[in-house]
């Protein structure tokens, strides 16, 4: 389970945004609350916290192959907070595993592993916190633009809008620590292939290293050619509505 009885409003919204239809779906207030716990939440919807939960957490993440242009942002973010999830947990685990493997007997000669192990590490740090840091403010900060759009009341938390400073910034830089990690690796597993006869878990972690460069690729694609361009026009629309010039 996610989350609980005693969540508040935010960290639902944090972990699973697609969950914001369903908790506006109930004509109560969400964004001006959302230190309310999801216990509260429900006793003034006058619904049962048990069976509303089990309902907000049977929300599907969309597919991968969904038609991102014609999805509300919150699904999108859904989308890539859940991918956030499995990079965390799946893939830099598991590459992690593989690489540590070489430190086994059987490799006598693992120099090129070592240096490609400390490459992999200083990646897995970067996106981890590329990854945090778009979790804590920009997802949050894009969340509640659109909300904005669809309230006329509701203004932005802060005045300085961010997501063209975040896109210009940050949006690249996860395709581009890869790129470098990828060289680099491929570079030292190359290298150790020269001088390893035995490479059937090279070869495995070539394979696990070629899909997760395909998956994180076509996540900051869909982050810097969909998500960010359409927050930073609800921006616009909304800086002139307060008659900000932009
Ligand atoms: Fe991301």
């Amino acid at each position: 389970m996610l989350f609980s009885s005693t969540s508040s409003l935010w960290e639902l919204i944090q972990q699973r945004p697609a969950v914001v239809e369903f908790l506006e779906a109930s004509g109560k207030p969400v964004w001006n609350q959302l230190d309310l716990s999801v216990d509260a939440f429900c006793r003034q919807a006058g619904v049962k916290t048990g069976s509303w939960l089990r309902e907000a957490e049977s929300i599907p993440i969309p597919k991968p192959d969904s038609i991102w242009s014609r999805e509300p942002l919150y699904r999108i973010v859904d989308y890539l907070v859940a991918e956030h999830r499995d990079f965390r947990n799946k893939d830099l685990t598991r590459i992690d595993f593989l690489l540590d493997t070489y430190s086994a007997p059987i490799y006598p000669d693992v120099y090129q592993l070592k240096l490609a192990y400390q490459s992999f590490k200083s990646f897995e740090e970067g996106l981890l916190e590329h990854m945090s840091e778009e979790e804590a403010r920009t997802f949050p900060h894009i969340l509640r633009l659109e909300a904005c759009e669809r309230n006329a009341t509701l203004l932005p938390l802060t005045h300085r809008l961010s997501v063209k400073t975040f896109a210009m910034s940050q949006g690249h830089l996860a395709e581009s620590l890869l790129e470098k990690m990828i060289a680099e690796i491929m570079e030292n597993i190359r290298k150790h292939r020269d001088q390893e006869r035995d490479a059937v878990t090279t070869e495995k972690l070539f394979r696990v290293l070629e899909k997760f460069q395909q998956r994180l690729t076509r996540h900051a694609r869909i982050e810097n050619e969909i998500l960010f361009p359409r927050a930073m026009e609800i921006e616009k629309r909304l800086l002139k509505r307060q008659n900000v010039s932009v």
